[in-house]
């Protein structure tokens, strides 16, 4: 390798192409997304999350026997192993819920007889279990946060009804149901962003998928990546009242500080998704609690600040993050689960992203420019300074 003098460096990669795949298109100048070439806008109004899981993992969309099938398969892996509940007992009161998602993931492995085998009929079963269990995983931790004990869940349900039973030990209602069936859908899939990134970097080295998906919630946890749905609405809480909107903004900008839920490396224009849930806001309002109302006043007018200021200028548009919180409240979602429903909605895409590239698989490994000093003489310590 000849020592290059001077490397073209992009920071966060930004620009650099990695793979080609067929799973998603991203359309940052115009703010269109397909999943497997289907507009997310038709599948958040059409599909399920178990189709949708289909249509990744597969490439097309199911046959009715084909949904029932892996309606199934999703229903019959949801139960948690003992020894991970104890786990999320364990870890509820001491740390961060996309911790214990992270710690609780990864125990799943000791749990799964084929963790170790890397064929790729292994990898799609553990892949069905991994994107079943996360969302058991999920409502158990928000349901031991608030108290509760782990609820068995329902084989006969739907994969986000079961969710919904899981977290709240009861039937969700027909709203909170259709709210979190869309959250589904529209969080599942987003290409080669970081966590998925983060996924298959370590898958590339062969390690197991339990392990890759491990990294993508870690990779995820960020606030500049999916942890924006937590800021964002943490952000609203402390406006307050919708007057200080404008003045709080002003302040932030000033003080270079991000608004989270703004901005995407790849959307320089308004991100569908937040589209799609800032009209679902708006449907909701009259059927939603004061506190919904408030958020959605809240952030209508720092959506409408931030556009004026910054979205021409600067390409800074809503993304996925700045509307899904007030969308979360009115399901009746807590705050520290925004994100972990994020990623057990998103294991879908990481195993689909993680499946498809080890078809071809070839190992990360970057470069970096070094800048610092060679040759140096090693200095006995009772020599030095
Ligand atoms: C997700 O990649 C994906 O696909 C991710 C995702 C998915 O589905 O997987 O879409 C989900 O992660 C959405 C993004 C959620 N994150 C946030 O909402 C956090 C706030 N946004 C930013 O931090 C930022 O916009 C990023 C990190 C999302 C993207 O940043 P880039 O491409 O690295 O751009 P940058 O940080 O270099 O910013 C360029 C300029 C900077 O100003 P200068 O230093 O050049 O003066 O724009 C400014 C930034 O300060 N800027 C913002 C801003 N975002 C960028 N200023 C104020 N508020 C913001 N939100």
């Amino acid at each position: 390798m000849s020592d290059i003098e001077t490397p073209q460096i992009s920071r966060g990669l930004e620009g650099i192409y990695i793979a080609e795949s067929r799973i998603c298109k991203v359309n940052g100048a115009e703010g269109r997304l397909y999943y497997r070439g289907y507009p997310i806008e038709a599948l958040v109004k059409n599909s399920s999350f178990e189709e949708t899981t289909f249509l990744l993992l597969n490439g097309k969309l199911p046959t009715r026997a084909e949904l029932d099938d892996i309606t199934r398969q999703l229903a019959d892996a949801r139960d948690l192993p003992q020894g991970v509940v104890r786990i999320i007992s364990e870890m509820s009161g001491k740390a961060e819920s996309m911790d214990i998602l992270r710690t609780a993931t990864s125990a799943l492995s000791a749990y799964d007889a084929e963790t170790a085998d890397m064929s790729p009929a292994a990898n799609f079963r553990k892949s069905i279990r991994i994107i079943s269990r996360m969302s058991s995983i999920v409502a158990t931790i928000g349901r031991m946060r608030a108290g509760g004990s782990y609820i068995n869940p329902d084989k006969a349900l739907g994969h986000v009804e079961n969710f919904m039973l899981m977290l709240n030990g009861k039937a969700p209602d027909k709203q909170a149901l259709d709210i979190m069936k869309d959250m589904f859908v529209i969080h599942a899939e987003h290409s080669s962003n970081a966590s998925t990134f983060g996924t298959m970097v370590a898958g590339s080295t062969l390690s197991d998928i339990y392990s890759a998906i491990t990294a993508g919630i870690s990779v995820l946890k960020g606030p500049l990546h999916g942890g924006a749905d937590e800021a964002a609405l943490k952000m609203m809480k402390q406006i307050g009242d919708p007057s200080n909107t404008e003045s709080y903004i002003e302040s932030a900008l000033a003080g270079k500080q991000r608004i989270m839920g703004f901005g995407h490396r790849v959307y320089k224009a308004y991100d569908p998704r937040a589209k799609v849930l800032k009209e679902y806001l708006l449907s909701l309002q009259e059927h939603s609690s004061e506190e919904v109302r408030r958020y959605t006043a809240i952030a209508l007018r720092a959506e409408k600040m931030m556009i004026e200021k910054l979205s021409a200028s600067h390409g800074i548009w809503p993304n996925v993050d700045f509307f899904a919180g007030p969308v979360y409240v009115a399901a009746g979602i807590p705050v520290n689960l925004f994100t972990p429903i994020f990623a057990a909605s998103r294991s879908a895409g990481w195993c689909a992203h993680m499946l498809e590239y080890w078809k071809d698989n070839r190992l990360f490994r970057p470069l970096e420019k070094y800048t610092g000093q060679i040759d140096l003489e090693y200095v006995p310590i009772e020599k030095r300074q």
